[in-house]
């Protein structure tokens, strides 16, 4: 297992869009560990690939208190959806950042696990919410996008002014 660098906005590879999964074999299940394991250090309760610049759809996710229930969704679609709800939420990719986005309350998900078997459930809460949001990273989307534009632009001169701190 090792732990992988994450990409932090606005880098514009958080943009990619990420590919659907051919073959779920040793290469992912793999990756799926190295997510798991660099999501419980950092610590976060969600990584998609494409945080970590692996530009294929896997997302890993554990909303459990004592981080006992890894989730591991591959190739995942969403079947069905209902009711609005509107949370609090941060990202790996946007340390520091926290902001309301309204996503839907309750959704079906279907998805691959680490077996290559399809299986399908129905998420509520914080899980509903963390599902919306990685898959958003897997087609390139960060949530500071639902935002004002004033706020993003204020996000993103923060980030590159800190970049440019610690590079210099
Ligand atoms: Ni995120």
């Amino acid at each position: 297992m090792a732990l992988l660098p994450i990409l932090i906005y606005p880098d514009a590879r958080l943009h990619k869009k990420a590919a659907p999964v051919d073959c779920v074999d040793g290469a992912i299940r793999q990756l799926a560990a190295d997510m798991a394991e660099t999501m419980y250090d950092a610590p976060g309760v969600g990584l998609a690939a494409t945080q970590v610049d692996v530009h294929r759809q896997v997302i890993v996710i554990d909303v459990s208190e004592d981080k006992s229930k890894l989730q591991v969704f591959i190739n995942p679609e969403i079947l069905a959806r209902d009711g609005e709800c509107e949370g609090e939420e941060g990202c790996l990719s946007v340390p520091g950042i926290y902001d309301y986005v309204t996503r839907s309350a309750t959704v079906r998900v279907r998805a691959l696990g680490l077996d290559g078997q399809p299986f399908e459930i129905d998420a509520e809460g914080m899980l509903a919410v963390c599902i919306q949001h990685e898959m958003d990273h897997l087609q390139g989307k960060v949530f500071v996008e639902y935002l004002s534009r004033l706020k993003q632009t204020r996000i993103k001169s923060k980030f590159i002014k800190h970049h440019a701190r610690v590079t210099a």
